[in-house]
């Protein structure tokens, strides 16, 4: 096992104020680290903040308190440069499909999209061949 964890969350929160309706801590001090070639499953009842957990370490949310490290760097003080490097190696895969991708576009081109956002067609012509005509 390497030495040093690939992802480290530490007293990780995510609160919600929700007005008058007081604030909601969905993520209240969560703690745990990946390390290279691990997997690790988050399992819990509906609303206990599993998405939360996952949007905060992505840095969608801002976090309310906490922290989490990626290869070491603060993900909510990355640089934009650094931020698009992380999401190369980070990706949500959400629950509905429906909701996620578009159910008029092939698989090849949902995957095709987004490697031609991070670059990693081998040329222009094979990118060409598979982006979706919108
Ligand atoms: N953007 C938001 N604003 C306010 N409250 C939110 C927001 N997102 C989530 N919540 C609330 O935070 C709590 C945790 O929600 P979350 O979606 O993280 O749960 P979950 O464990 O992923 O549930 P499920 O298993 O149903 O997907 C819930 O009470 C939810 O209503
Ligand atoms: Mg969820």
């Amino acid at each position: 096992m390497a030495t040093e964890a690939l992802l480290k969350v530490k007293e990780l929160k995510k609160h919600f104020d929700l007005g008058k309706n007081g604030l909601l801590k969905a993520v209240d001090g969560v703690s745990f680290e990946i390390y290279k070639g691990e997997t690790l499953g988050l399992v819990g009842e509906s609303g206990c903040g599993k998405s939360t957990t996952g949007r905060t370490v992505m840095g969608m949310y801002n976090n309310t308190d906490g922290d989490v490290h990626y290869e070491g760097k603060n993900v909510q003080q990355m640089t934009e440069k650094e931020r698009f490097s992380f999401l190369r190696n980070m990706q949500m895969i959400f629950q509905d499909p429906y909701a996620s991708l578009n159910p008029r576009s092939t698989v090849l081109e949902l995957i095709s999209e987004l490697m031609g956002i991070h670059n990693l067609h081998k040329n222009k012509g094979e990118m060409k061949k598979t982006i979706p005509v919108c």
